[in-house]
């Protein structure tokens, strides 16, 4: 068991892995290590791990001795890595409002070793230099890998690793690694590059990152679920309908057609986050609040998704592409006029999939899953909505069918719980509404929360991979999609539905639910 403990932190109650415990807080504690971030020029690393890393080190979560070593094939020295890491942080508003010496203290960390990742010669100078790192910053050889590359990378750097020894670290230090989305294409790739990955590395060093996980509002799920007696008795067939997960965007396909082309709304955002958060609300309460217990459970909901056969694929699953439309009254483009997107493509941009989970809990209860771009507004939520009431009471009264209620669980923009129920408006004439009692994060905590990047490379730091995917999880994940995905490769010539740019996607998408006599909510 590691015990990750910052020298200042008071006595702790519990200490377990890098997790410190203390009433009804637990910190994520890291230990001393080096960063080593691969594809260190690249978008990932400038959007995200940079701000994260300045946000985590302006709060004091950091250890006393890291740095980062950026990797890429850009000719740079380390003053000309740390010159790209002071333009990513122009763009943080916190990075703005800090004095100089806090903002060059941070930049004095960074490094930077040009080289090609294919080139096995490389490898050796990068041991290296990390040993001199190590050394020069008292780390005790601790490595963080991070793989920000385009992931037809992946196995090569991971193989290159492995044979340059950098799968271990020198020393006592530890070696983990964070490999980052989309993890394979299909399953038969995710398989070989799990079995790459498990060549050179132990389950217990590899992160498989999911930043959906890091989300605060998905992570208080669990809370809510769990930290609570009264839903959970009725979190089940008996008393819920059906369940609707959406993650819907008003971003287009931007610059990112070189990736996107070859994913799809499917590979992109259902084998990873919409799976994850049908996980999260579907899950039996683990047998405790630590890594394995939760992961083993979020394991056992997709072993019990239903498979979908092939013939089955049209009732359960429907695509659809973007076309022009407006968005916030803005005129744009459809989605085979965006730059680098194949005039005749089709890549779905749009998904939406019925699923089963066929187990003593949720039998009967369809979950629908819905994602896509150009949609009319940027929503995450899960929205649990409950039976009807066994008997209209009200009926001679009120000619309308009573609204079942609704929970919404919404991760963003506004990150909160809501539910809906039924109540008498005031007056004398008996007229019923539905009203809502909403919890929102802001209003009463009155702190902003942090990106889901910081929370994750935390916990990486910490030891803690409870909010990453182990391997079996993502094997599942990609058998849940794959007669979908097969089904839609073999007809890619057929029709392709379209919808307009800020809509709600396809009229096929509304036809999946309603066959069922259920609508889409308006998230
Ligand atoms: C990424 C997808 O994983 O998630 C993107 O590759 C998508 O296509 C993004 O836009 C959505 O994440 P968020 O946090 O903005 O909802």
């Amino acid at each position: 068991m590691e015990q990750n403990q910052k020298n200042e932190a008071p006595p702790p109650a519990v200490v377990s892995g890098g997790i410190t415990r203390q009433s009804d807080c637990a910190e994520s504690v890291p230990e001393p290590c080096g960063i080593i971030i691969f594809g260190a020029s690249g978008d990932l690393t400038h959007r995200k791990l940079i701000p994260a890393l300045f946000h985590l080190d302006q709060g004091n979560l950091l250890p006393d001795q890291w740095y980062v070593v950026g990797i890429g094939r850009t000719a740079m020295d380390d003053e000309g890595f740390r010159k790209t890491v002071a333009q990513s942080l122009e763009a943080l508003p916190a990075a703005r409002s800090a004095s100089p010496s806090p903002r060059n203290a941070f930049m004095s960390r960074f490094y930077y070793l040009a080289g090609d990742s294919h080139d096995p010669e490389y490898y050796p100078f990068l041991k290296e230099r990390l040993i001199q790192l190590d050394q020069n910053n008292r780390t005790g050889g601790n490595r963080l890998i991070y793989l920000a590359t385009p992931p037809s990378l992946y196995s090569e750097i991971i193989g290159q690793l492995g044979t340059a020894g950098l799968n271990r670290s020198s020393g006592k230090g530890w070696t983990r690694i964070i490999i980052e989305k989309p993890f394979g294409a299909d399953l038969e790739s995710a398989r070989a590059l799990n079995r790459q990955v498990r060549a050179a590395f132990r389950e217990e060093q590899v992160y498989r990152i999911d930043h959906f996980l890091g989300k605060e509002a998905v992570q208080n799920i669990l809370f809510f679920r769990f930290a609570n007696t009264i839903f959970e008795p009725i979190w089940n067939r008996r008393y819920i309908d059906h369940v609707q997960v959406t993650a819907a965007e008003r971003l287009g396909v931007e610059r990112r057609a070189g990736y996107y082309e070859s994913a799809g709304a499917l590979r992109d955002m259902f084998q990873n986050h919409l799976l994850q958060l049908l996980c999260v609300v579907g899950m039996e309460p683990p047998a405790s609040f630590e890594a394995e217990a939760i992961r083993d459970e979020k394991t056992k909901v997709l072993r019990s998704v239903r498979p979908i056969s092939a013939e089955e694929v049209d009732r359960f699953a429907v695509r659809g592409q973007y076309q022009a439309g407006l968005i916030e009254d803005r005129p744009v483009v459809g989605y085979q006029s965006e730059p680098g997107v194949a005039p005749q493509s089709h890549t779905e941009t749009f998904a939406a999939l019925k699923l089963y989970v066929d187990n003593w809990r949720w039998q009967g209860v369809p979950f629908y899953l819905r994602s896509g771009k150009r949609l009319a507004k940027k929503a995450t939520e899960i929205a649990i909505e409950f039976k009807q009431v066994p008997h209209l009471l009200f009926k001679p009264l009120f000619s309308e069918k009573i609204e079942p209620n609704t929970l919404v669980l919404s991760v963003q923009p506004s990150e909160g719980i809501s539910l809906t129920f039924q109540a008498k408006r005031p007056g004398a004439k008996l007229c019923m509404g539905s009203v809502t009692m909403d919890f929102n994060y802001h209003g009463a905590f009155q702190v902003p929360s942090p990106d889901a990047y910081e929370r994750l490379l935390l916990d990486c730091l910490a030891g803690d991979p409870m909010l990453f995917s182990r391997e079996e999880w993502i094997d599942w994940s990609w058998s849940i999609l794959a007669p979908v995905l097969n089904r839609w490769k073999e007809s890619a010539a057929s029709s392709l539905p379209s919808y307009e740019a800020g809509s709600w996607g396809p009229k096929e998408a509304d036809e999946l639910i309603e066959r069922d006599g259920r609508h889409w909510r308006s998230p």
